[in-house]
């Protein structure tokens, strides 16, 4: 068990989980997407981990931007997300794959999508860690998806609760008596 700030979380997803997670992802994409032009979009801050991690994975010729939305505070999300910036990669006829750490309500990469859908891209699809079913309410639900887990908080490997937490190796969920 840790403790992050004033909550407590246990061990949920072990690094060797994530790395051989990631190694199969990285080969899903490299099968789908081989030959075609390809530009990766990582969602600062907490996906950093994760998209250097995944990159290594991935042999295609390709192109990464990071790219950022407004933070996420607390243990709730807020549902509201602001503009997107540091996009300087032109997207057009080429493969889009926005990297994200988790998907929560989908109201991000909703978002993400809509800011990017007359920019003239071939595809736009998105690869994240994490994937919470239970609490989405967005369009498209994640075409590339490392874990689907519960609807409870979690921190580390790129994930924060307030900040910390992000550099953890691996994935810790909430404790329930917190
Ligand atoms: P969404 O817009 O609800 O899908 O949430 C997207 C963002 O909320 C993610 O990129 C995270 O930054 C944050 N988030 C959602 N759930 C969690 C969680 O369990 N732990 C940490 N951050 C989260």
């Amino acid at each position: 068990m840790i403790q992050v700030l004033d909550k407590s979380f246990e061990e949920f997803i072990t690094r060797d989980e994530i790395d051989r997670k990631i190694q199969s992802l990285g080969k899903t994409l490299n099968e789908t997407y081989a030959g075609k032009e390809v530009v990766f979009l990582a969602v600062l801050n907490g996906a950093f981990m994760f998209a250097s991690d995944l990159m290594k994975e991935v042999d295609l010729d390709c192109e990464i931007s990071f790219v950022k939305m407004s933070s996420y505070q607390g243990t709730k999300t807020t549902g509201q997300v602001q503009e997107l910036i540091g996009l300087n990669t032109d997207i057009r006829n080429k493969h889009v794959i926005i990297i994200e750490d988790i998907v929560d309500t989908g109201h991000t990469v909703d978002k993400i999508n809509s800011l990017l859908e007359d920019k003239g891209a071939e595809s736009l699809s998105v690869c994240t860690l994490l994937y919470k079913p239970d609490a989405f309410k967005g369009q498209t639900p994640p075409q590339y998806v490392g874990f689907s887990i519960p609807n409870a908080f979690v921190v580390g490997y790129g994930l924060d609760y307030d900040e910390k937490g992000r550099n953890l190796d691996a994935i810790y969920q909430i404790r329930e008596a917190n």
